[in-house]
């Protein structure tokens, strides 16, 4: 099949997206445009040159970019701006259902309400559903270069709103900051009955994913392409139906891998492992989820089989319920059979 048709398959299928930083889906125009509506000067002259910083070497030269990216949201309008941008790319593309990370104290630790941030973003996401259909939760992540007493007192705050998440993460610098510094924040998480998710084995060892697990109770791990490297691991994950929101393009960007074809994706699939594709920071990796899924297929040589098992897989990692998961299902298969 011609790569056109596999593109133009690919937009077809519904998926979800399990793994998006809601400050990483700020394109460059955007910013240039809250920056002049709330009277900030960026460092940058134009779009063109803030773009050509776009080149990272490794995490933490693409976070400190991100962290200063995301001093321009201010006002709950800009909250809403920035999400509802996203969500029309999600309309597009057909992402029906978006599982969506946001970093409470990138925000509140410049004196912006948790109040403000959280109403701008769920705002977006109410009229997603209204006039798109699209469904969605939200997850908010604790920065892991932050002390844990931080991560608790934000955890604490945010049970204000506790009705509007579907659990909770943990992001930013992996290498130093490991799953052992969190154990006590994740006791509480946990103990409040949330669920509970982490960045583990994007940068860090795959060490980090069995704590992340055994430490940190998680259902699903963000990333976790290092797990390859484990093959006890591999079993574990199987076992526990443990789910990888694998990040392809990302994952190129901050030389997690040096080509895409280096991906350990096949290998997670010959291994039944929940893998899934997702965009993690699009507006700084260079495209969104369908051009993920076009990336791996052309890279990993995948066809319409596999790009629909990613699809399925993403629904079944989801945390919809069974009904809405069997929804889905049913749908692909019928895009699948009339294909054929
Ligand atoms: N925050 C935003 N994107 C991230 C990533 N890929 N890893 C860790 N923290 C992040
Ligand atoms: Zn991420």
């Amino acid at each position: 099949m011609k790569v056109n048709t596999l593109n133009d398959f690919i937009n077809r299928i519904p998926k979800a997206e399990l793994h998006v930083h809601i400050e990483g889906t700020f394109e460059p125009e955007l910013m240039f445009a809250l920056a002049k509506r709330n009277d900030i000067t960026l460092k940058y002259a134009s779009v063109e040159e803030l773009r050509k910083a776009y080149r990272f070497n490794n995490l933490q030269e693409f976070l400190d970019i991100y962290y200063e990216g995301a001093n321009v949201l201010i006002q709950e309008q800009d909250f809403y701006d920035l999400t509802i941008a996203y969500l029309e790319k999600c309309r597009d593309e057909n992402v029906v259902h978006t599982e969506m990370f946001f970093d409470p104290q990138t925000h509140t630790h410049r004196g912006i309400a948790l109040e403000t941030v959280i109403s701008g973003i769920q705002n977006a996401l109410d009229d997603a559903k209204k006039n798109w259909g699209i469904t969605s939760c939200l997850i908010p992540n604790f920065l892991r270069h932050l002390s844990e007493d931080d991560a608790i007192k934000t955890f604490n705050e945010a049970l204000e709103f506790r009705e509007l998440f579907a659990g909770f993460g943990l992001d930013s610098s992996e290498l130093g900051h490991p799953p052992a510094k969190f154990e006590r924040l994740f006791r509480m998480v946990n103990d409040e009955g949330f669920r509970a998710v982490a960045h583990a084995g994007e940068e860090g060892p795959a060490q980090n994913v069995w704590d992340a697990l055994q430490l940190l109770k998680v259902i699903r791990i963000d990333h976790g392409v290092r797990s390859v490297e484990d093959e006890v691991l591999l079993k574990e994950l199987v076992q526990k139906q443990i789910p990888l929101t694998v990040c392809p393009l990302s994952n190129l960007k901050l030389k997690v891998v040096q080509k895409m074809e280096d991906l350990p994706l096949k290998t997670l699939l010959e291994n039944n492992i929940l893998a899934t594709i997702n965009s993690d920071d699009p507006a700084y990796f260079g495209g969104y989820i369908n051009d993920n899924y076009k990336a791996v297929a052309e890279a990993l040589d995948l066809g319409e089989k596999e790009m629909i098992t990613l699809a399925e897989n993403s629904f079944k990692a989801s945390f919809l319920s069974q009904q809405e998961k069997e929804k889905w299902l049913k749908t692909i298969e019928k895009i699948y059979t009339d294909f054929y």
